[in-house]
């Protein structure tokens, strides 16, 4: 494997063997953009993956992360958030915990956001409409969807307007006792509601650098509740 040093020596020694060096570099490679968006198609499917309490799913996604093969003009563009990308990736492979799980996860999307960042390469994430704001559990788990997508957006673009969005719709207000009640489910979530939807408030104050453990936190607490969902009806 060629390191992108020697890459880059590689290129100024075959630019040398014709003519003297030019004093503005070359345009850098163009990255494969079909291969990022594959990368943030996997890095979504493992996050909702996570979110559904699909611990096998969210593995084989981060696992592709992990693996694939390494494209070295996105590689040189960014070297250091290129192996914090990979890294993150393989321990959300190999978590034991939902916890160490969303801290992984979250480490992915902020070293995606760095290297875009460093490279001056934000792209323009996709801007699902905020669902109804109708009281029903389902439409407000709708709404916590598409905040959950703008701060991942915000993490990955990276995007100061994405993030606080999102942040901002999650710490809307929380469910009640008597709109579990309706829908028949444990009291006892009823403090987990309230607790994500402080974290929120928080995340939505949070600087740019302190973002990727909100997020890890928010991911964690939507987790922890899935797991005492019902069980669909088949
Ligand atoms: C080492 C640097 C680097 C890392 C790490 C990286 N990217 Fe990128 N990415 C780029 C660059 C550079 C571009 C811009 C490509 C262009 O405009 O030609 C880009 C563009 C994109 C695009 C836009 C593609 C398009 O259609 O124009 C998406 C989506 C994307 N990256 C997702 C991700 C996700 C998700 C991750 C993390 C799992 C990630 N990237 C990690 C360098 C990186
Ligand atoms: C207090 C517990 C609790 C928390 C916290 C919670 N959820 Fe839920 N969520 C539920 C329950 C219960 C259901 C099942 C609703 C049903 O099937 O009728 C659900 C279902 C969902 C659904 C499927 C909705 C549908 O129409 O079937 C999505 C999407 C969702 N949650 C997203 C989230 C996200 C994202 C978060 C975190 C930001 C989150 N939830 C936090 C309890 C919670």
């Amino acid at each position: 494997m060629r390191s992108p040093l020697t890459l880059l020596v590689l290129l100024v020694a075959a630019g040398c063997s014709s003519a003297p060096p030019s004093p503005t570099p070359a345009a850098p490679a163009a990255v494969d953009r079909a291969d990022m968006r594959a990368h943030f198609a996997r890095a979504t499917a493992a996050r909702d993956a996570l979110l559904d309490g699909d611990v096998e799913a969210m593995k084989q996604h981060a696992r592709w992360l992990a693996d694939h093969g390494e494209d070295e003009a996105a590689k040189v563009r960014g070297p250091v958030h290129f192996e914090r990308m990979k890294t993150a990736a393989q321990a959300v492979a190999e978590a034991h915990t939902l916890g160490t799980a969303s801290r992984a996860l979250a480490d992915l999307a902020t070293a995606c956001g760095a290297c875009h960042q460093g490279a001056d390469a934000r792209f323009e994430a996709p801007k699902p409409l905020l669902p109804p704001m109708k009281d029903e559990l389902q439409a407000h788990m709708a709404r916590h969807r598409w905040a959950v997508d703008q701060m991942w957006a915000g993490l990955v673009t990276p995007s100061e307007a994405a993030w606080a969005r999102g942040a901002q719709s999650l710490a809307e207000a929380p469910l009640h006792a008597v709109d579990f009640a309706l829908e028949g489910l444990d009291a006892k979530l009823v403090p987990r509601a309230t607790t994500l939807h402080g974290l929120a408030a928080d995340a939505a104050a949070a600087p740019a650098a302190e973002r990727g453990a909100h997020f890890a936190r928010i991911i964690a607490t939507c987790g922890g509740c899935h797991r005492y969902r019902p069980a669909p009806t088949p």
